[in-house]
């Protein structure tokens, strides 16, 4: 088991949000910290729809619909197979995130959550005063949360299992046998799964059913930021069959704000009407970072090793004994300028590094991690 960091201390805010947008981050050169395929740019975006500059021209600067607009929403609901009426867009997935949990979680709440993992998932619900229960991802187990572990847990009383997939850092992902035993022990207590699938469709053969689709008190978080590219636009959303779990996040939505920009909805829209093509070239551009990544560990077997990702753009790297995550990635970066993410930023000990491969620049960013390797 990892040690658990994570608090619900407001003084320290999210940990991963500050390393990467403070002065740490800004004086490296190069990065193998980013979780997201390499961006789009608006010259990409003006080729997939020649019009586009004339629908942006001609965007109202009304205030745009509270839940996104309805032709947005649509596109996002087809993905699911569920109805427009069941989608709410966000500012980004972090935007549902923060307004599932407090639509739906309160003081007291018992909630399971994936450890290693995405820090606001769990500190979110922390600092809304729940009871946050770790789900073990272990490697030994290849990164598979335990179903005993949240049977057990059901079994004494849960609200809530939130669960990540592909799964950020290590990119697991289940098997069919396991979505539907997943879903039965929840279906069974009648438990809310929340699913963050913002890296779904990263690769694009993966076939994968959404959480939502499947199970009727499933809520679906994604968006545009990771496997299609686009975090600059700030689209998410979250759907679910659940009319009364979106009641409630509509009415939670009014306290803050209940909108995204219409400029960012026009280009979301060209985007989903090319998911395919889009998600198609994104995993190409994966496969590429996970050869190189492939090769960088094959080279390097006496310092990190793997267990390879099956979704999304990070692996979670064992670092050979000895080495600590956190001390590793300050010298890497301020003797080679290179930023790193350790693993203590995962509520998950020392010895790994979560290192992303899905951007332009990995090549030249492995071999800087190479220097660092080769100058110990
Ligand atoms: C699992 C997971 N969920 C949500 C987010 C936030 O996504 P967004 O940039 O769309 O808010 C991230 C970003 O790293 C993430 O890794």
């Amino acid at each position: 088991m990892f040690q658990n960091t994570s608090s619900a201390d407001k003084s320290q805010g999210f940990r991963l949000k500050n390393y990467l947008s403070g002065p740490i981050a800004a004086s490296a050169e190069l990065s193998l910290a980013g979780s997201y395929i390499e961006p789009f740019s608006m010259s990409r975006v003006l080729e997939l729809n020649p019009n586009i500059r004339e629908e942006l021209l001609n965007t109202s600067m009304h205030y745009p619909g509270a839940d996104g607009s309805l032709v947005l929403r649509e596109a996002v609901a087809a993905r699911f197979n569920i109805q427009p009426s069941q989608t709410i867009l966000t500012e980004g997935a972090d935007g549902a995130i923060q307004s599932l949990y407090r639509a739906v979680l309160e003081p007291g709440s018992k909630v399971l959550v994936q450890v290693p993992g995405y820090e606001p998932l769990k500190a979110t619900a922390l600092g809304l005063g729940c009871e946050v229960i770790d789900w073990d991802c272990l490697p030994e187990n290849n990164w598979i949360p335990s179903l005993e572990q949240l049977e057990d847990n059901l079994k004494s009383g849960l609200d809530a299992v939130v669960i990540n997939v592909p799964h950020n850092p290590t990119g697991w992902m289940p098997s069919e046998s396991y979505c539907e035993q997943l879903i039965q022990l929840c279906d069974q207590h009648g438990t809310l799964l929340i699913a963050d699938e913002i890296y779904l469709g990263l690769p694009s053969d993966r076939p994968f059913t959404p959480f939502s689709t499947r199970y009727e008190k499933a809520v679906s978080i994604g968006g545009l930021s990771k496997a299609f590219g686009l975090p600059a636009l700030r689209v998410g959303w979250l759907a679910s069959q659940n009319k009364e779990v979106i009641d409630k996040v509509r009415l939670s939505r009014t306290y803050g704000n209940a909108f995204i920009s219409a400029l960012s909805e026009a280009v979301a829209l060209t985007i989903l009407r090319h998911a395919d093509h889009v998600l198609g070239f994104n995993s190409e551009q994966r496969q590429q970072g996970f050869a190189l990544m492939q090769q960088f560990v094959a080279n390097n077997a006496k310092h990190l090793s793997w267990l390879e990702p099956e979704g999304g753009v990070t692996g979670f790297f064992k670092l050979a004994d000895g080495i600590n995550s956190s001390n590793f990635a300050r010298h890497a970066v301020e003797s080679f300028k290179l930023l790193l993410v350790p693993s203590a930023l995962f509520d998950a000990g020392e010895n790994h590094l979560r290192l992303g491969f899905g951007l332009a620049s990995t090549e030249t960013a492995l071999e800087r991690l190479q220097d660092v390797f080769d100058a110990q």
